[in-house]
């Protein structure tokens, strides 16, 4: 069971300290959003690589933009994994190819109402599958208790096609919800507000882990 933290709810002001306190997490969840594929804007390439170079704990990078297929290798140059949306990939075969030709992982990641069942030949390709657990664009939502039918059906594919290959959810992740979504099959787990908003954003990654475990 792995955690990653998402960054969306740390204090950008802070980077170096915030990044030193979630070392106990597995990946970090790097949001990079572009405000035309979700109506909200993050940061971009050259924020993310000054993080990496205060950062001990491998970046897992979920693109939220309308252009993956131009910009997924850039992040992949500057990451550990690259996620990008399937709803905005013009070419998702290249993609894939371009971050693993660059020896990096590589998922896709799908909104809540997009079905995963039409890209499932892609499955056995990659290192990871996110199934979006919010509609994406905002750290705190409420996570949504009907997309875990779909968590199901990803954890049968992955388990038929790939085994070792991610099923991350994200989005509303906290000590309540995160048994729901690991009882549905799911073994990666982002979690903002819940970790950087913690008293101890360390203590509380222990705590995910462990009920996520259970
Ligand atoms: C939402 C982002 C999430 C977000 C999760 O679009 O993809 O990673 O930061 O935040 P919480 O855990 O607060 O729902
Ligand atoms: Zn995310």
């Amino acid at each position: 069971m792995r955690i990653n933290p998402s960054i969306l709810s740390a204090d950008f002001a802070n980077m170096t300290a915030e990044l030193a306190k979630v070392e106990a997490a597995d990946m970090i969840h790097v949001d990079v959003m572009d405000s035309h594929f979700v109506p909200n804007i993050t940061f971009g390439l050259p924020v993310v690589q000054n993080w990496r170079k205060v950062s001990k704990t491998g970046f897992d990078v979920h693109l939220m933009i309308s252009d993956p297929d131009t910009w997924a290798p850039r992040y992949a140059e500057n990451s550990e994994m690259v996620t990008f949306h399937i709803e905005s990939a013009s070419d998702p075969q290249r993609i894939i190819h371009k971050i693993k030709d660059l020896g990096k992982k590589v998922g896709i990641a799908v909104k809540p109402n997009t079905p995963l069942e039409p890209y499932k030949d892609l499955v056995h390709q990659l290192d990871q599958v996110l199934v979006m657990t919010v509609e994406p664009g905002f750290g705190g939502q409420k996570f949504m208790h009907e997309v875990l039918p779909k968590i199901r059906y990803a954890r049968e594919l992955i388990d038929q096609e790939n085994p070792n290959c991610f099923l991350q959810v994200d989005g509303g992740i906290n000590l309540d919800t995160i048994s729901l979504a690991s009882e549905a099959g799911a073994d990666t787990f982002v979690a903002g507000s819940a970790v950087f908003g913690a008293d101890s954003p360390e203590q509380a990654i222990h705590q995910l882990r462990a009920a996520a475990n259970r």
